[in-house]
Order: C-alpha cells, then sequence, then structure tokens
C-alpha cells in the first residue's frame, strides 16, 4: 500500500528538477509539553532551497492544547503592517506558519496558523481541493474569528540586539475533534512556514520551510511532514 504511495509521489517528481517529493517527508516526535518537546530547524528556502535565516520550531502538547514555539534566528526586518489586525493579510508581511492536519494523509483540509512580529494572528481553515493549490480549483477559507476565546493565544517577545522573535502559541486540540487528554499516540501531518521581507523588498518575500515545497506556494499537502505525539 505505502509503496504505491510512494510511488506515485515519485513519478510526479521525475517532471521537477529538485525532485524532492520522491524523498520521504520529514517527521517528528513531539511529546507531552510536561516531559519535553519535539524540536524542528530549517535554514532552506522555498522553492530553491537556497540559504535561508535559521527558524526553529518546538513542539508538545497538553491536556488541552498544542504548544509550537517558533524562533526566527537572523531577524532584521521584524516587518509587520501596524494597522492590520487579527484575520488580516498578515502573511504579505514578516510571518511564522504552521499548518496542521490530524491524521496521515495528504490533507485537502488543514488549518493555517500565522503570527506577525506585532503579536497579531492568522487563522482559517484552508479547503484547496488539489491539494496542490491548482490554478482551477478554488482555495477555500474559514476563518476562526474569536482566537482568544478558542484558546488560540500567542506570546511574542522581540530581541532586536540579539536579531531574534519568539513566539509561543497556543492552538486547541478539540479543533481537530482530539478531547481534553486525549493526544498521546496521535498522528498529524505539518509543515512550518516562515516568510522574510523588509520595507525596501517589500512585497517580494524570501519564503522559507521545514519541508520546502517545489513551488512558490506553501499550499501543497504532499509535502506536509509527519509528526507524532508521543
Ligand atoms: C511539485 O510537486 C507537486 C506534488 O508532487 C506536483 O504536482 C507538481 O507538479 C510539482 N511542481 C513542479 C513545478 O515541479
Ligand atoms: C542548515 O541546517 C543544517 C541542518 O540542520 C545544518 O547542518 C547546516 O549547517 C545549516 N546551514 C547553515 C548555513 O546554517
Ligand atoms: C498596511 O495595511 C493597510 C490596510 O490594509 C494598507 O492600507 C496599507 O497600505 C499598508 N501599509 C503598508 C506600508 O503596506
Ligand atoms: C499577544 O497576544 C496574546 C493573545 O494571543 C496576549 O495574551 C499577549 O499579551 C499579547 N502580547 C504579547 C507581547 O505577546
Amino acid at each position: 500500500m505505502s509503496r504505491s504511495v510512494n510511488m506515485k509521489l515519485c513519478l510526479g517528481s521525475l517532471l521537477t528538477v529538485a525532485g524532492a517529493v520522491c524523498a520521504s517527508v520529514p517527521s517528528l516526535e513531539a511529546p507531552a509539553c510536561s516531559v519535553g518537546k519535539g524540536t524542528i530547524q530549517y535554514n532552506k528556502s522555498v522553492p530553491d532551497q537556497a540559504d535561508f535565516p535559521k527558524t526553529q520550531v518546538d513542539v508538545c502538547y497538553d491536556d488541552t492544547s498544542i504548544h509550537l514555539v517558533f524562533t526566527a534566528f537572523e531577524e532584521t526586518n521584524f516587518y509587520f503592517n501596524g494597522s492590520q489586525t487579527t484575520n488580516d493579510a498578515i502573511w504579505a508581511y514578516e510571518v511564522m506558519e504552521a499548518f496542521i492536519h490530524h491524521g496521515t494523509n495528504d490533507p485537502k483540509t488543514y488549518l493555517e496558523f500565522e503570527v506577525s512580529p506585532n503579536n497579531v494572528t492568522f487563522q482559517a481553515w484552508i479547503y484547496n481541493k488539489s491539494k496542490v493549490r491548482a490554478t482551477s480549483a478554488p482555495l477555500d477559507t474559514s476563518f476562526l474569528t474569536q482566537p482568544l476565546a478558542d484558546g488560540l493565544t500567542a506570546e511574542t517577545t522581540l530581541d532586536k540586539e540579539a536579531q531574534t522573535w519568539v513566539s509561543a502559541t497556543k492552538i486547541p486540540l478539540g479543533l481537530f475533534n482530539v478531547d481534553d487528554g486525549q493526544a498521546k499516540g496521535t498522528s498529524w501531518r505539518m509543515n512550518f512556514f516562515r516568510t522574510v521581507v523588509s520595507p525596501d523588498t517589500f512585497p517580494d518575500q524570501l519564503l522559507g520551510a521545514w519541508n520546502p515545497t517545489n513551488e512558490s506556494n506553501f499550499h501543497m499537502t504532499p509535502f506536509f511532514g509527519n509528526v507524532k505525539f508521543i
């Protein structure tokens, strides 16, 4: 079964230069926060896999939430649009992002969560029938409009001298129909992203990802990594 899935991905990637999809996607094991955390780091750009500022995500879970701590190293711009607020197009400036799906398949529906250097968040369900953002298929978006009431929170710390930006976030397990206390043993697909842009380079962004997609488009779910809550 898994062989035929891999075969399909490999055949698809024969058409690509990088052939990145042929390799298996990256994996992470993340424990309960009371025990520790799983950590990934990335430094490759999307889609050409050139150098990209080091970015880290620490992952763990508690009874009610997924904890994601995003750390941007080598950050010099801290660029956001101060007139934007919850669920605005903060992704046009600098953000760190997670795309999250509870399950093991390449999803058509997933949560897109983003945080900006001024602690503004974007949270929406994405329905992309094509799984790769084919131009013929609509990418529908359903916003979560009460993030604080839902328990979607961020705490953001900027250190301009150290060139770091840290956003410690929580995302409720219940959004994914995982009941309180039931996260241990669950399997997930996730990818993590960061955009880099300054007032001088806007709107041309540098894009980076845990598992870089093969186009300048994050919405390609065959590239999501495997995450297991242990
Ligand atoms: C990127 O990978 C996807 C999924 O395997 C594939 O459908 C698409 O054709 C690839 N795009 C390019 C530019 O290689
Ligand atoms: C990028 O990350 C890899 C793997 O974590 C590491 O081996 C490499 O030294 C890093 N490259 C740079 C330029 O930091
Ligand atoms: C910031 O966002 C506002 C509202 O969307 C927009 O009118 C303005 O042009 C943006 N400013 C910059 C510098 O991009
Ligand atoms: C960021 O937003 C959260 C709510 O998501 C809030 O609790 C926090 O105080 C805000 N400020 C900072 C600096 O993190």
